[in-house]
């Protein structure tokens, strides 16, 4: 048996803005609830006004800002707190030091192609972006690097917010983690 039996998982939802990752993270925090599970949620725009205030958008303010919850998670999954992470998180090693310092690391790649993120465009960042008023926005001018082996991947073009919540609380099954 896994010295780890007894830690939290972190589902971490990384994607482009608008994929729907504050949407799927809400899902997610309805059926765990019901689940009566012990979990935390960190959705990138509340981190940002508390515990990444004052971070921008460079390489290095994204891998701070990504880095605290990393950290943060660390302590509550030791201690048996699961939690729900709905970041950006556009590059590969920032998530890959996540993998190493969480044990029971759920990646789930919101895939959605930049087009459909437009027209979405819930925040009109895009539109801001677009119009060159943005000069750090992911997919338009700062990259996204796709995660290449994540344990999930969610279509959020083409199906349902709701199939996609079911299709990760399977995999928590599957990996006998709720
Ligand atoms: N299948 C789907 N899954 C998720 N969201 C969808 C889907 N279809 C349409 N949407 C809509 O797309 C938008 C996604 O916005 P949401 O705020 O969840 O994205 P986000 O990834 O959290 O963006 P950001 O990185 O800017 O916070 C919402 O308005 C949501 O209702
Ligand atoms: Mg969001």
């Amino acid at each position: 048996m896994s010295s780890f039996e007894n830690y939290g998982f972190v589902v971490w939802l990384t994607g482009l803005p608008g994929s729907g990752k504050t949407t799927i993270a809400r899902g997610l925090e309805r059926e765990l609830k019901v689940r009566g599970l012990k979990f935390e949620v960190f959705d990138g725009d509340e981190v940002r006004k508390n515990l990444s205030k004052g971070l921008g958008f460079s390489k290095e303010d994204r891998d701070t800002h990504n880095k605290r919850v990393i950290y943060v998670c660390k302590l509550l999954t030791r201690n048996g707190v699961n939690a729900v992470v709905s970041l950006i998180s556009p590059y590969h090693s920032t998530r890959a030091y996540a993998r190493e310092q969480l044990p029971r690391f759920v990646e789930v790649y919101l895939k959605c192609s930049v087009e459909e993120c437009i027209r979405r465009d819930p925040k009109g960042l895009y539109k801001k972006a677009l119009a060159g008023e943005i000069d750090n926005m992911t997919g338009i001018q700062d990259p996204y690097e796709e995660p290449l082996n994540p344990e999930v991947v969610l279509d959020t073009e083409h199906d349902s917010s709701e199939y996609n919540i079911q299709k990760v609380l399977s995999k928590l099954e599957e990996l006998d983690y709720i």
